[in-house]
Order: C-alpha cells, then sequence, then structure tokens
C-alpha cells in the first residue's frame, strides 16, 4: 500500500459542539466556519432548535448560521442521538434555565453515566428526575443557581465544560478541579471571547458575571481540523509500505495531541509544521511517513490526551514490536460502547494478541496480516480504527458496520480511498 496526497479532516468534533453552543447563547447572528457537519453535530444543532434556536443547516463545507438569545421550553424531548458531548453540555447550559427539559438519546448514550454532571449542577440547584438511575431519559428544571467548588475524581472536559456553562447562564462562580487537565475547548473560548475565566494547572475557574453573555458580541469562529480524526489518517500513513501524506489544518492543542507524543515513542515519523492560531486553538498541518513502529507504555497520566485515541494507537499498537501497555484506561469503559472489552476481543478476533487486566489494556504486536469479524458495537472510533487495519496487504477484516463512522467522520472511506493505492 502507498500513500499520496494531502487531505483536510473534518471540523474539530469538540469545537463545533461548544461553538453552536456558545453561538446560541449571545444575542446576535454568529457564523460557525468549517464546523464538522456529521451525525453529532446535527444532534447539537437539532437540540438548539427545539429550544427555540436558530440554527442553519449543517452542510459540509459551508458556514453555518446561528440567530442566539432567548432560550424557549420545549415541549419535545431532547434528542442527544449518540452524542454524550451534546447531552452533558446541554444539561450545564439548561440548569440555570426557568424551565423544564427531557433529555434522551440513543440505546448507546441511554446506558452512559449522566450523575457525574447532574449530582454537581443539583448541588448548585439545579432539580434533576431521573427515569431509570444514572442515565438518559431524565428531566432537568433549572432555576437560581449558587456558585460551586467542585473536585472531580476522573479528568472528563464535558463534565468540567458542562458545570463552566452552568456557571455562565446562571452568572455565578464556579471553580473545578480535575486531577490532570483535560482538553481545554471551553476554557479557551471563553477567554477568546473575554469572559473571566482563569486556569492554573488542571483547575478552571469562572468569576461570577451576571450579564456578561448579554454583552457579549455574536462569535465569528473558524473550527480547526478534529486531531481525533486526524489519527487515523496518519494510521493509515503510518501502516503504508511507501509514500508521504499531508494533513492539513489539524487541530493541535496539547490537551488534545498526546497521541503524537506516543506515536514519536513508537518511532512514528509525523511532522508538524505552519503551525498558527485559530480562534485561541493552535492549528497546523501535519507530514506522515511510512514508519515501523515498537511498543511503548502509556501512563495514566497521558490518557485524558489521548482518550478518543487509544482505539487508533491499539489498533496501531497491534503491528508495533513488542508490548505495548495503556495504563488505567477505565473511562473507555463508558464511551460509545465499553471500548475496552471490545478494542481486547476485537483485536483477538482479528489474530491479535490483546488483553484487559485491571485497568490496563495490553497489546502485543506482530506481522501476521490481520483476519476475522470485527464488532464495532456501532461506536464510530471502532469502525474507524479497524477501517485502517482493514487496509493492509493480505488483510481480511470484515466490520459488523460502516454506518457509526458518520458519528464523526463521515467521508472517511472516500479520503482513505484518495490517498491510498496498492503497489
Ligand atoms: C469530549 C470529551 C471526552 C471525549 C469526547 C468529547 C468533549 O469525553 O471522549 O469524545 O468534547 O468534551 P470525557 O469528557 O467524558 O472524557
Amino acid at each position: 500500500m502507498k500513500v499520496r496526497g494531502a487531505v483536510r479532516p473534518p471540523g474539530d468534533k469538540s469545537i463545533t459542539h461548544r461553538a453552536l453552543m456558545v453561538a446560541s447563547l449571545v444575542s446576535g447572528e454568529s457564523v460557525v466556519r468549517h464546523p464538522l457537519t456529521s451525525v453529532d453535530a446535527r444532534s447539537t444543532a437539532a437540540c438548539l432548535r427545539a429550544l427555540g434556536i436558530a440554527v442553519g443547516p449543517l452542510k459540509p463545507g459551508a458556514a453555518v448560521q446561528v440567530r442566539g438569545g432567548a432560550w424557549r421550553a420545549s415541549s419535545r424531548t431532547l434528542h442527544c442521538g449518540n452524542s454524550g458531548t451534546t447531552a452533558r453540555l446541554l444539561l450545564g447550559l439548561l440548569a440555570a434555565r426557568p424551565f423544564e427539559a427531557r433529555l434522551s438519546g440513543d440505546a448507546s448514550l441511554r446506558r452512559r453515566p449522566m450523575r457525574r454532571v447532574t449530582v454537581p449542577l443539583g448541588q448548585m440547584g439545579a432539580e434533576v428526575r431521573e427515569e431509570r438511575g444514572d442515565g438518559l431519559p431524565l428531566r432537568i428544571r433549572g432555576g437560581r443557581l449558587g456558585p460551586l467548588d467542585w473536585t472531580l475524581p476522573v479528568a472528563t472536559a464535558q463534565v468540567k465544560s458542562a458545570l463552566l456553562f452552568a456557571g455562565l447562564v446562571g452568572g455565578v462562580a464556579v471553580t473545578v478541579r480535575e486531577p490532570v487537565r483535560s482538553r481545554d475547548h471551553t476554557e479557551r473560548m471563553l477567554r477568546a471571547l473575554g469572559a473571566p475565566l482563569t486556569v492554573r494547572g488542571a483547575t478552571a475557574a469562572l468569576a461570577a458575571a451576571p450579564g456578561w453573555l448579554a454583552d457579549c458580541p455574536p462569535l465569528d469562529w473558524t473550527v480547526a481540523g478534529d486531531a481525533s480524526s486526524a489519527a487515523f489518517l496518519v494510521a493509515a500513513a503510518l501502516l503504508a509500505e511507501s509514500g508521504e501524506l499531508r494533513i492539513v489544518d489539524v487541530g493541535l492543542n496539547p490537551t488534545r495531541t498526546g497521541f503524537l507524543a506516543v506515536l514519536a515513542r513508537m518511532g512514528a515519523s509525523v511532522e508538524r509544521d505552519a503551525v498558527r492560531d485559530q480562534c485561541g486553538e493552535p492549528m497546523g498541518d501535519l507530514t506522515v511517513r511510512p514508519s515501523p513502529l515498537h511498543a511503548t507504555d502509556v501512563t495514566a497520566g497521558e490518557i485524558p490526551s489521548l482518550v478518543d485515541e487509544v482505539p487508533v494507537l491499539a489498533v496501531l499498537a497491534s503491528r508495533a514490536a513488542g508490548e505495548t501497555v495503556f495504563r488505567e484506561v477505565g473511562e473507555l469503559r463508558v464511551k460509545e460502547s465499553d471500548r475496552l472489552r471490545l478494542l481486547a476481543e476485537n483485536l483477538r478476533a482479528v489474530g491479535a494478541a490483546a488483553e484487559v487486566s485491571g485497568n490496563d489494556l495490553r497489546v502485543v504486536g506482530g506481522e501476521r496480516p490481520p483476519r476475522g469479524r470485527v464488532d464495532t458495537a456501532g461506536d464510530h472510533r471502532l469502525a474507524l480504527a479497524f477501517s485502517v487495519l482493514a487496509r493492509l496487504p493480505g488483510a481480511r477484516v470484515e466490520l459488523s458496520e460502516h454506518a457509526s463512522m458518520g458519528v464523526s467522520y463521515p467521508g472517511f472511506l472516500d479520503d482513505l480511498d484518495r490517498i491510498t493505492a496498492d503497489v
């Protein structure tokens, strides 16, 4: 397999959700450029529309207009689809609204824990009624909120962002302390817009700023390319036998690029250049060359900066010399699927050696062409990661479905076709 050409990954999923949401809060017409237009982004847009906000259509290649301002109660359930970010961040935004909202999602999202958000929001003053225990569907009735100082046991940007959003809408101070800093797109966005937010180490503190939102002008926001989506392109290029791939306009926020540090240790040839600022976020181009890889140890402290890249890194580890260990990846059990179990099972299903021990994932690399059937469980990142493996010469890998790729990277298989050729 040869790799060639240049590709621009789709807009960043985390930044797109946040830009649409923040645009919905400020009065006037905002514009979000190069947004992600995938299924998950559409879930956020649809929920905001149900709350009375005019959000233009999300069309590939086009900017989206958002007319923000007053939110109104929705008599319909807010369907968050497959998107945990939509559900959790919306809960934060709804916590200070004087009405009730009901949130639900698809079968995968309904299984995911929500108390990590609703417990601190309850402490601030929101009322939450669960229908089936810790998860969706649930109802939230917002109200006057009090300030919050919250320590998270596990680093999570979704919870951190939800709490900061609740403070922003409620006009109260919120401090969130994490064991390790998770992705900081919310903090960067709010700071770029002039909100009174300070970040020290892994602590983000928003000062009480009632009235700040009313004075904030509409956004003109350009979304960087998604580093997590770019990671699948990087993987395809590393596993090729010859050639070179350029991946342009990739978000290079250090809280997202842990996978590049891990790949450098594994012997990968990935160069960054043209690094520039894009609405408060570093963005640049990557040049990737096929490289023989060797195993590494991925530490617990690194995980928050690559939490969504464990599937693709594990797939690469299955082609690397030696045993790679991912330490303390228990959070993967509550992602779009039980990624920890499914990664190990699927790697074994295609002939690789992989096991879960406690909260660690161990993968031993090999050279035999992967062959077997992969159960993606409808999880986009599993489908994307194993579809890279399926391209290897001699591979015979069958995926249980491909449609889930539309959650974050709808055109991935087309991009893969464009950048690879048999030699
Ligand atoms: C996200 C945060 C991460 C990540 C998810 C997107 C975000 O989840 O896995 O894909 O946009 O804040 P956690 O905050 O649960 O780690």
